[in-house]
């Protein structure tokens, strides 16, 4: 039978999948990942609350067990993330607004150099905007400026290269004021000479609600010169799933697969988890659930072979 990454591959991009390390131990999900994905995302593991809980004390062994899974399944790994709102330890957002310049730099050194040449590319700044367009007043912001949004991708190069430095939001997924501040952020970006590679496109979408101008609104991102990845793609429905909503899922999952095809610069496709049964929705809206290509039992679902078929399989 085929699978999403030699599909994808053979169109020149990638598809891949998102875990946690607690999987790790379900040889059901890893052996469905493995067989599947050829880019993994590690789910918390290298977030800001996981690698430097108090400050100067990094802790890599989570992360690193995610980067030898993928490189025992000849895996990429997306780097995800340096610099977020969420997920951070009270210690930053507690610091003198004088501190936390340094405390950013030094992570994103400590991290990015610990991971050099294994990551293929780092989400450097998640979630910068609100939806309104307005910068997000994190303690970031609220330090730096949106000035700390080019420090970070400049600190996150001198470290490591080799990586590709993507933006990554949600809501951004079709043209409005959000994605239009981002466009103006990227193309101010580049016309500084900013180390800018990528903008993800986080797609946590909900079925038959898809943005109907998605490929437009890659190519305009391309056309400045970055590339756009889906970086965290669910498709969520009321649960018990109907089948309904199963084949309106399997449209939606593949159309998001034919506008990355369709765009030069699109470089893959990732689902934020490994199938239904560890996806972080039905956790956080109520009553939500299915959002993924594998059902509770990592069995392919309709959203599968859609997307085997926009991919040019059968
Ligand atoms: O680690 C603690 C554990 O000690 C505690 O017992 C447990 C009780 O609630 O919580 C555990 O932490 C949880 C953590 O996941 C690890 O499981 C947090 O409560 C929970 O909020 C956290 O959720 C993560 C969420 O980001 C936080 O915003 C999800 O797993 C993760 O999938 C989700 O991923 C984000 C991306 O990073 C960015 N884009 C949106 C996406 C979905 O929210």
């Amino acid at each position: 039978s085929p699978s999403l990454k030699s599909l994808a591959e053979s169109k020149g991009i990638y598809f891949g999948g998102e875990i946690t390390q607690d999987l790790l131990s379900n040889s059901t999900a890893t052996s469905l990942a493995g067989s599947q994905f050829d880019m993994i995302t590690p789910g918390n593991e290298m977030k800001w609350d996981t690698t430097e809980p108090s400050q100067g004390n990094f802790n890599f062994g989570p992360g690193d067990a995610i980067v030898n899974f993928a490189q025992a399944n000849g895996m990429k790994v997306r780097g995800h993330n340096l610099v977020w709102y969420s997920q951070l330890p009270s210690w930053v957002s507690n610091l003198p607004s004088g501190q936390v310049q340094s405390a950013m730099e030094n992570h994103i050194t400590t991290e990015a150099t610990h991971y050099k040449g294994e990551v293929y590319s780092w989400d450097v700044v998640n979630e910068p905007f609100n939806d309104d367009g307005s910068y997000r007043g994190d303690a970031f912001y609220n330090a730096m400026g949106s000035g700390y949004i080019a420090d970070a991708l400049r600190t996150a190069h001198a470290a490591d290269p080799g990586a590709k430095l993507y933006i990554n939001d949600y809501n951004i997924e079709g043209e409005n004021a959000k994605s239009n501040a981002l466009y103006s952020l990227v193309q101010q970006l580049k016309s500084q000479g900013v180390p800018i590679d990528g903008v993800g496109f986080e797609s946590h979408f909900i079925v038959g609600q898809l943005p109907t101008d998605l490929q437009a609104n890659m190519a305009r991102f391309t056309a400045l010169g970055v590339n756009v990845a889906v970086t965290e793609l669910d498709d969520r429905m009321p649960t018990p799933p109907s089948t309904g909503n199963l084949t309106q899922q399997a449209t939606d999952d593949a159309y998001v697969v034919q506008a990355c095809l369709a765009t030069n610069g699109c470089v893959g496709v990732s689902q934020w988890a490994v199938g239904d049964a560890d996806s972080w929705v039905p956790g956080f809206f109520s009553g939500y659930g299915a959002a993924t290509l594998f059902d509770s039992n990592y069995q392919p679902k309709p959203s599968f072979n859609a997307v085997v078929n926009a991919l040019g399989g059968s």
